[in-house]
């Protein structure tokens, strides 16, 4: 068994710098794999590097907290940051290169284009995010022309967001594969995210509703096979509200092939929420199918 040592995590800042890397790899017709995050990597994110590693020559994460999907009264100056923390991680998954661009690389002066992803960009977390789904599909159209993946991995967790990326990649075919990865759980449900770092010792609790309410509505469909999905928001909503740090943003019931249309329970649904717990607004969802 070879032992390698010496292990060399490229750390690259510059557009031409990654794109040259990547250029090269190409050409010798290795297999890019792509992990797009901002950072304060935890286990939801690990998950996807380590799918990235077994089904790629070579991947590539990207750290960037991008400031044009955050509306002007949203967490970006809070949002956790630990760059040192996230690349001891990386380089103990032996990961091949990681893209660290500051603002200005990514958006330098003068900069004006984005990508409009029309209505899907304007339901669910669209309608409190006016404009965030705006800022995902730009960043990552141009987190895609900079590392010109293969494949690029993306959580379930952020279930809008996956519908937004398939959209955009097909729309503008950009010829990468877009791969979902299940959702990390903490022990009592609560979806792994960085931001679960603001809750405090009674927040961190109360969070442990949200994922208990998706497994309530998921029960009323499968097993009591309840098709009015106003039943189903209703009592989710109830158990949610019985949680007085809980706060309900929507609970809706969504086609996963087709979220802008609501259907009747007979598709592959999505059952999505956010909810604010005390100041932390945290989304989650559950597919269910039969
Ligand atoms: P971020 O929130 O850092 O998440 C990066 C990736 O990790 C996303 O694809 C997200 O869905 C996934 N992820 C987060 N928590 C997860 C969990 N508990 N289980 C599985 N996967 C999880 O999403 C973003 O960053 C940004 O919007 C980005 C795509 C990088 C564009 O800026």
């Amino acid at each position: 068994m070879g032992l390698r040592t010496n292990f060399h995590m490229r750390l690259l800042k510059a557009v031409t710098d990654m794109q040259a890397w990547s250029r090269k790899l190409r050409t010798e017709n290795r297999g890019i794999g792509f992990v797009p995050t901002m950072g304060a990597l935890h286990e939801g994110h690990l998950s996807l590097v380590r799918r990235s590693k077994d089904e790629n020559d070579f991947t590539v994460v990207s750290i960037f907290v991008n400031p044009t999907q955050f509306g002007p009264n949203e967490d970006f100056k809070q949002y956790p940051r630990d760059l040192e923390g996230d690349l001891n991680k990386l380089s103990s998954h032996k990961i091949d290169a990681v893209f660290v661009p500051d603002s200005r690389e990514m958006y330098p002066e003068g900069f004006s284009t984005s990508v409009h992803v029309g209505k899907l960009g304007e339901i669910l977390c669209g309608s409190s995010r006016p404009g965030h789904f705006n800022g995902v599909a730009t960043v990552v159209a141009k987190l895609f022309n900079i590392v010109m993946p293969d494949r690029a991995y993306f959580g379930q967790k952020d279930f809008q967001q996956t519908a937004v990326i398939r959209k955009l990649a097909r729309d503008m075919n950009f010829g990468t594969d877009i791969i979902i990865c299940p959702t990390v759980r903490e022990a009592d449900g609560l979806a792994m995210s960085s931001r679960n770092s603001y809750l405090n010792r009674d927040e961190r609790k109360a969070a442990a509703v949200l994922y208990k309410a998706l497994k309530h509505g998921e029960a009323l469909i499968k097993s009591q096979g309840t098709s009015d999905a106003s039943v189903i928001k209703n009592e989710m909503e109830q158990m949610l509200n019985s949680e007085p740090l809980a706060t309900v943003d929507y609970v809706e019931i969504v086609d996963v092939g087709n979220p802008g249309e609501v259907k009747d329970i007979k598709t592959p649904l999505a059952i999505c929420l956010a909810v604010k717990i005390g100041n932390t607004r945290l989304i989650d969802n559950v597919i269910v199918n039969y």
